[in-house]
């Protein structure tokens, strides 16, 4: 990627982005209306009023499906939005408008808004150093247990082979970059992560921080609805990993009216935060409920050692989740009927785990699907469908990346015991099962009298379940069948909520996919196009 200034800054105040140039047809599906509506003025706006003059133009080259695309944008950055930051190297956001595309000039005044989070393994997110779009990466290794993953819009999965390319075999670019190129305006926000402390050692980016943060950002886009390029009512969501479950909660969350406090303490905008679409790659979140369903789809995957995890606790977490998923109540896709423990593994095949494999070795030249096939005799290609059974499934993922439990563990040494830390203490239990076991001195053995609070505050499947009024209507899930960062049941589990209320989902599995796999960028750009109505409206895509 390179990116080139051509000016530092440009000092004509307003140009391109009058006010009322952003004020397109088209009502708010889903999403409610800024309050108020009509464009503010800087007065009212104050620290949080979006300059329309303060960017600088870049270029940059993206690599799409139709080959290499030059596109000329502005670029603001690190703007603070909040008005009362704790940190503003984090409470910042940088936005990229496309100008010119392949020397054509493109008004984006009314285009999609892509929302790209870097969010990695619960971590601090900052993009105030970014010289350009798409340039505020998560930390490497995500911070997260295990090594983590190397989150963000990943377009070259880890293994090399399935990835989306062009014509010309090359790896597509990230999902900001395809979207300035398709025309859209992307705003790329930081945010507090966990292991921020203050001078006197407390923490101040742990749970609900990245939430918080997410929402402030969207509420100060909203708020500068007529200055800030882009249709403010159309933001689409993105993140992977920790930042898909960040990028998923902000759907499903919407003006919920339990962030209040939080956001009126850092001096968030006064305008909604509700999300568009929500496109989510490998969502690391339902954490309360994810050890158990681990153990029930990787219980009896060995270690990378070559151990098994602890029978006992697999087993009883296994059976957490039977209850769990029972009292979800979910309707699996695909008119599946009712959801259990003894289904799921059904479920997973028909909907999502055969269609994959079918896909990829569709995707195969003849020769290559036969030694594909070849080394791997537990599918049965009849038909051009490719079959086979859980079990096989499990054993061809192979190892499990997380020892039992993989959330929870008892001496608090994962990330969410960090993410789930409070005020001089890194990390807490957040499992009832987690603290009866403890093995790090907790005396009562019991979670602490605000965990319960601050898990609905950070859970999509808590503000679905509720049917929350103010959630996005369209999900884009994807996730690898290789991840075993997290069970398969979570992605399923949020498809099938969503699903449930009536909500647009499409979701599916990348084949032999690892964690952070994003194989199909275009196909996303695409959909953004037509879930926002975008594609009607410019004629493009
Ligand atoms: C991420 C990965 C994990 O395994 C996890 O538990 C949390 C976050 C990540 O890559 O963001």
């Amino acid at each position: 990627m390179k990116h080139r200034a051509i000016k530092r800054r440009n000092i004509v105040i307003g140009i391109g982005t009058a006010a009322g140039a952003a004020v397109v047809g088209g009502a708010a599906v889903g999403a409610q209306a800024a309050p108020g509506g009509a464009s503010r003025s800087a007065k009212d706006l104050g620290s949080l009023a979006f300059d329309p003059g303060a960017y600088t133009e870049l270029t940059t080259t993206v690599t799409t499906q139709n080959g290499e695309m030059e596109v000329k944008y502005r670029f603001w950055k690190a703007l603070t939005y909040v008005a009362d930051p704790v940190d503003v190297k984090y409470q910042s956001l940088n936005v990229s408008v496309p100008v010119e595309i392949d020397g054509t000039a493109v008004d984006a005044s009314d285009a999609p808004i892509l929302l790209a989070n870097s969010i990695g393994g619960y971590m601090p997110s900052s993009v105030a150093d970014a010289d350009g779009v798409g340039a505020g990466g998560p930390p490497m290794g995500g911070g997260a247990p295990g090594g983590g993953g190397t989150p963000g819009a990943t377009t070259a999965p880890a293994s090399g082979a399935g990835g989306e390319t062009n014509e010309t075999g090359g790896a597509l670019s990230s999902n900001q970059l395809l979207a300035v190129a398709a025309g859209y305006v992307v705003v790329e926000p930081g945010a507090r992560g966990r292991t921020l402390t203050n001078a006197q050692g407390g923490y101040y980016g742990t749970a609900p921080a990245v939430i918080v943060d997410l929402k402030a950002a969207v509420r100060y886009v909203r708020a500068n609805k007529g200055r800030i390029p882009g249709d403010t009512e159309r933001i689409v969501s993105a993140g992977t990993s920790a930042g898909g479950a960040l990028s998923a909660l902000l759907g499903a969350s919407g003006d919920s009216r339990l962030y209040d406090s939080y956001l009126r303490e850092l001096g968030a905008a006064d305008a909604s935060d509700a999300v568009f679409a929500v496109g989510a790659w490998c969502p690391i979140t339902d954490l309360e409920h994810a050890d158990g369903a681990y153990e029930w789809n990787w219980g009896t995957s060995p270690l990378k050692s070559g151990e098994q995890a602890d029978r006992t606790v697999s087993e009883e977490l296994s059976s957490q989740f039977a209850g769990y998923q029972a009292r979800l109540k979910l309707r699996g896709l695909g008119g599946f009927g009712p959801l259990n423990a003894r289904n799921y593994d059904d479920y997973l095949l028909k909907q999502y785990m055969r269609p994959s494999a079918t896909t990829y070795l569709k995707g195969l030249s003849a020769a290559d699907r036969e030694a594909y096939l070849a080394d791997n005799p537990f599918i049965t290609w009849r038909d051009g469908r490719a079959t086979f059974t859980w079990e096989d499934f499990v054993t061809h993922v192979g190892t499990r990346k997380k020892d039992a439990p993989a959330f929870d563990p008892f001496d608090l040494s994962s990330g969410e015991n960090n993410e789930f830390g409070a005020g001089m203490t890194e990390s807490r239990h957040f499992t009832v099962y987690g603290a009866r076991n403890d093995s790090t001195g907790l005396e009562n053995r019991r979670v602490a009298g605000d965990i319960p609070a601050l898990l609905d505050l950070m859970n999509p499947m808590y503000h679905l379940g509720k049917g929350n009024p103010g959630r996005s209507r369209y999900w884009w899930i994807r996730l690898g069948t290789d991840d075993t960062d997290t069970s398969h049941v979570i992605s399923a589990n949020l498809a099938a909520s969503a699903s449930g209320l009536g909500d647009d989902v499409d979701h599916l599995y990348y084949w032999d996919q690892g964690h952070g796999a994003n194989t199909d960028p275009a196909d996303f750009i695409a959909w953004i196009a037509r879930v926002t109505g975008h594609a009607k409206r410019s004629g493009r895509h």
